[in-house]
């Protein structure tokens, strides 16, 4: 039956940044669709927190400390879940960062900072988790992108995110290519403004919240569990024939 694509019941992934945010909000949509999780997290109070809301809907969940920026990281991060769980069904690649500043100003450490966590990481986190996944020959792979990999943002200046998202929607399509002989999928997630703690003071701010406002057809940010869904069938059967797209989902914003 067409539900049952959805279900990742006896399924295991893994949703780095998984602490707080969209990570978090994502990793309580996989478990109420039955999946077992490891929150790879860097930061070691909200990971485990967040393998405990995990357990109280009645699934497993292991906090790996995962620094994405560093391969052997992502490689031990694999290593332990599949320790842990026997294997790794799929893997969403959600920590990412931003660093505002206008292009002619930003340090080449910032401008690093930003591709390093946003790009290389996923692209080192893909890897460990695509070795075993070839093994396995099956898997499916979640980058979460931005619309701002599509657009340009305003009033704020973020050059270095920007590029970066681009960059990951393509990474998608070449990883796609790549890995589809292997049975597995990569797909992006491209979020518009979405109501986390993090943003939420700027969109009280007018300077940047009525500009963002503005901009947005349906005149509200999202909420991050309503990008819930559209993650669980990125992960699912739901999408068997879906490889190397992006999803956009940004209340209209990219319309115009
Ligand atoms: N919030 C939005 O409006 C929005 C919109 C579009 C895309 N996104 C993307 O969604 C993802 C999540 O965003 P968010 O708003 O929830 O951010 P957030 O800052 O609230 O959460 C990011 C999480 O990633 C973790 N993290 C940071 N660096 C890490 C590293 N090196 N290794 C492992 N974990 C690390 C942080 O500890 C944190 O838990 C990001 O990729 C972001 O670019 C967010």
């Amino acid at each position: 039956m067409v539900l049952d694509k959805f279900s990742l019941k006896g399924k295991v992934g893994i949703v780095t940044g998984g602490g707080q945010g969209l990570g978090l909000a994502f990793c309580l949509a996989f478990a109420q669709a039955g999946a077992d999780l490891v929150v790879a997290e860097i930061n070691e109070e909200t990971g485990p927190e967040t393998v405990r809301k995990i357990e109280k809907l009645g699934r497993r969940a292991l906090h790996v400390k995962t620094d994405v920026t560093r391969p052997e990281s992502a490689e031990d991060m694999v290593r332990q879940a599949v320790e842990h769980f026997d294997r790794v069904d799929f893997l969403m690649n959600n920590a990412g960062i931003t660093i505002w500043g206008e292009a002619e100003n930003v340090s080449e450490a910032d401008w690093k900072k930003v591709m390093d966590v946003n790009l290389n990481g996923l692209f080192y986190c893909s890897q460990a988790a695509a070795r075993h996944m070839i093994e396995r020959k099956q898997g499916s792979i979640i980058n979460i992108a931005s619309m701002s990999g599509l657009i340009v943002n305003k009033p704020q200046c973020q050059a270095s995110y920007n590029a970066s998202k681009a960059a990951v929607i393509h990474l998608t399509r070449s990883l796609a290519f790549e890995w589809a002989p292997h049975n597995i999928r990569v797909n992006a997630l491209a979020p518009g403004y979405m109501d986390t703690e993090m943003a939420r003071p700027f969109f009280e701010d007018p300077k940047t919240g009525g500009v963002w406002m503005d901009a947005i057809p349906m005149k509200r940010p999202g909420k991050p569990e309503e990008l819930g869904p559209a993650a669980v069938y990125l992960a699912s059967q739901a999408s068997s024939y879906m490889t190397g797209s992006t999803l956009v989902i940004d209340g209209g914003y990219t319309i115009w």
